[in-house]
């Protein structure tokens, strides 16, 4: 018999679809298996500190599984081991050198939850937000993690939710803009998100037949993917794509950043490579370039039923698995099996990268991809 009784869900940084259909499996799972009580914790960890705490209730969680976003709001600023000192209105407090201070508020975090009479915390994040996850459990938080990122670069898990969701849109934009780049002949640059994984772009260029996919983790060289850009032209080739992922990075080492975000625990935000690559390259090769950047499309919308059905699984195996006191632990796909494994062991490890010589690299340079290495 278990002895827990009460549950809070929190979903913390970028949001992805599938995070509703996660929470929607969680409810019906704890109230109508076990007849538990159900807590929302709103905006992430700023929620669990503020104690924004809502009742999530069977009604709450009707027809949500094809709705994006999630219900409960997210956060990406607020890791409560290193929470910038804040003043009564709730803005960030600067010394008189302009610097931000931090403190660590991680204690009022668990005297909250109890408080609440809360007995396990379901955390649904990517590495920033389960790192805390991992650090609330070392405090003697009862917590069970939830693997979402577009990115999937979690360790541990083949797959996290969100992904085939933004693969999915990721490659229908490559195929809009390869009709108009085949109309006009032109090199159509399509700049892609994933933070320093190339697994989004690898799996959308492939899908979408890119003719180059730049990734994080194979530095590219701007002269042979012009080179290889020019040898198409010679066979007769009038367009080409080209898929970037934001952080690509040249063989001399350079990323593109957009802004830092000095208020945030993972400050740099990637972004405008895809334009630069498309004004080298229309140089480079003397046709004309365009670029476009996909962004937060990616992560808007409708989860596809891919994900649908792997948040729907996670789900109730998070509930499964806390229900028999597993926790400290993080739900993960390894195969097509859900298990389990221990947020040290996800945390401890480095995120997930594509790796040059994988299999999926391979079979993207068989089908004539250039890397630009
Ligand atoms: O981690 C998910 C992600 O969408 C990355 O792919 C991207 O670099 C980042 O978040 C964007 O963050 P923000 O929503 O803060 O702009």
């Amino acid at each position: 018999m278990s002895d827990i009784k009460k549950i809070a869900i929190l979903t913390g940084g970028g949001d992805c679809p599938g995070l509703n259909p996660v929470i929607r499996a969680v409810v019906k799972t704890a109230i109508e298996k076990y007849g538990l009580e159900v807590i929302g914790i709103e905006n992430g960890y700023h929620g669990l500190y503020h104690k924004s705490f809502v009742p999530l209730t069977l009604d709450k969680v009707q027809e949500i599984i094809g709705v994006g976003g999630t219900i409960l709001h997210s956060s990406n600023k607020d890791n409560l081991f290193i929470y910038p000192v804040r003043d009564e209105n709730d803005e960030i407090v600067k010394d008189e050198n302009g610097n931000i201070q931090y403190h660590d508020v991680s204690d009022i975090a668990v005297q909250n939850l109890k408080d609440a009479g809360i007995d396990a915390l379901f955390i649904l994040g990517g590495d920033g937000t389960l790192t805390s996850g991992r650090d609330f459990a070392r405090k003697g938080v009862k917590v069970m993690g939830i693997p979402k990122t577009i990115d999937n670069d979690l360790a541990c898990t083949d797959f996290t939710f969100g992904f085939d969701t933004a693969i999915t849109v990721a490659t229908d934009g490559l195929d809009r803009v390869r009709t108009t780049g085949m109309s006009h002949h032109r090199i159509m640059v399509v700049e892609i998100m994933g933070r320093g994984a190339g697994w989004l772009t690898l799996h959308a260029g492939i899908a979408g037949a890119a003719d180059v996919i730049l990734i994080p983790e194979i530095p590219y060289d701007i002269q042979k993917v012009a080179q290889k850009i020019i040898d198409d032209k010679k066979k007769g080739k009038t367009f080409s794509i080209v898929a970037v992922a934001e952080g690509a990075k040249s063989v001399d080492g350079k990323q593109v950043i957009l802004k830092v975000r000095e208020d945030s625990p993972d400050p740099i935000r990637l972004g405008g490579v895809g334009a630069v690559i498309a004004d080298e390259l229309e140089s480079l090769v003397g046709s004309e370039a365009r670029a476009t950047v996909l962004g937060h499309v990616q992560r808007g919308g409708s989860p596809t039923a891919h994900d649908r059905v792997l948040s729907t699984r996670y789900g109730y195996a998070a509930v499964e698995y806390a229900m028999q006191g597993k926790f400290g632990n993080m739900v993960v796909l390894q195969g097509n099996e859900i298990k389990y494994v221990s947020l040290e062991d996800v945390i401890g490890q480095k995120t997930k990268n594509v790796e040059p010589d994988g299999e999926l690299v391979t079979v993207a340079k068989a089908m004539g991809v250039s890397f630009g290495d």
